[in-house]
């Protein structure tokens, strides 16, 4: 298959090229587009040949289910079963917006697109260019991110490209995500709610709008003896193809651990990494040196990670150490992500 590749600066003066990726989803098709946080992947999420489609084109497992991305309020009712107090509050807040809900699904939603669930996830994403896509293609777009499985999710139409040329029918090129890393999942079928993977939308933001709300534990623990209840946040994501380990701890001794730990990767004429501040990546002697911005800037280190964990990749790097970002707020995300990307493996000093 051809996969052609358009440049869409503006939804507005893009009409036409927006109303042919439509109808390549209303054809059953498979277009990837993108969204404040992550490339998407899409397909019709009203269609179970466009699903089955999507998991072949990502070699995903069907059992990992898709979100579905709606363009307003009137979508939603039509694929939920309810529209609880509590959505409706989240939705007023934060759509459209990088913010991800589980809700019971209404019949119109098959289940080749929930991956076999009773409950579908929904967003509203921010992007222009998402939005008139969405509108264009009939209103409800499954879309996992546009990445093969177990790559970081692509933060611009190259690393889609990268992944799923041939693949797929038409990649809208928006240029680089505002965000860099996925929405936030909150599970509103369960009482209290609870958050299936930390994104923008914090914890404390969503404390604010519904009391109380709780945190699935298998998402910085690798050891809590329970199976994550988002299916996708099972598997080993975003690994690098480099060893990748975290070290933790005081700023000095950190930066102290992990200079000879690259000394020592390079006795052994290993091709080594490190994901750094401003403040630090100096002291490194890495062969691929990477910072991530100044390490007060969450938002920085969330927009550059997945770049970052692709460029190691493309530069065949065998031995990646990175510092840790602790703290509330968007630094959960980016530890969350990093710590999946290393599959747990960190060191305390
Ligand atoms: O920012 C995002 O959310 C991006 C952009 C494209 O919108 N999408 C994205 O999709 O990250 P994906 O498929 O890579 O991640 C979706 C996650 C998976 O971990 C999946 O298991 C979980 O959401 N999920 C989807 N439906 C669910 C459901 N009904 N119950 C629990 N978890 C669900
Ligand atoms: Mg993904």
């Amino acid at each position: 298959m051809l996969t052609r590749v358009v440049q869409i600066e503006e939804a507005e003066r893009s009409k036409d090229l927006l109303y042919e990726a439509g109808e390549i989803i209303k054809a059953g098709g498979l277009v990837a587009f993108p969204t404040e946080t992550v490339y998407g992947l899409g397909g019709d999420a009203l269609n179970p040949a466009s699903s089955r489609k999507i998991y072949e084109a990502k070699g995903r497992p069907s059992d990992n289910p898709l979100i579905v991305h709606i363009a307003d309020m009137e979508a939603l009712q039509a694929i939920v079963k309810c529209v609880p107090e509590a959505a409706k509050r989240l939705a007023e807040a934060f759509w459209p917006g990088p913010l991800t809900m589980i809700l019971e699904k209404s019949v119109l939603v098959p289940k080749e697109t929930t991956g076999g669930l009773e409950t579908v996830a929904v967003r509203m994403p921010s992007d222009d260019v998402a939005l008139a896509f969405i509108r264009a293609a009939g209103g409800y777009v499954a879309a996992p991110s546009a990445n093969r499985s177990g790559r970081p999710s692509p933060t611009r139409a190259e690393y889609v490209a990268q992944d799923l040329d041939g693949r797929i029918e038409m990649i809208l090129d928006g240029g680089d995500v505002t965000l860099g890393l996925e929405s936030t999942i909150v599970d509103l079928t369960v009482e209290p709610p609870v958050i299936l993977r930390p994104g923008f939308i914090t914890r404390e933001m969503l404390r604010q709008k519904l009391g109380h709300v709780e945190e699935d534990e298998t998402l910085f623990r690798p050891d809590s003896g329970q199976a994550p209840k988002a299916p996708g946040m099972k598997y080993r994501h975003y690994a690098p193809q480099g060893e990748l380990v975290i070290v933790r701890g005081p700023a000095e001794a950190v930066t102290e651990y992990i200079s000879g730990k690259l000394d020592d990767g390079r006795l052994y004429s290993k091709k080594t990494g490190v994901i750094a501040t401003d403040e630090t990546i100096d002291q490194y002697k890495a062969d691929v040196p990477r910072s991530v911005g100044k390490r007060a800037d969450a938002a920085a280190a969330a927009k550059g990670l997945y770049r970052i964990l692709r460029e190691f990749d493309d530069e065949g790097v065998d031995l990646i150490y990175s510092e840790s970002f602790e703290g509330a707020g968007v630094s959960q995300a980016v530890m969350n992500r990093l710590l999946k990307a290393a599959g747990h493996k960190v060191i305390n000093v």
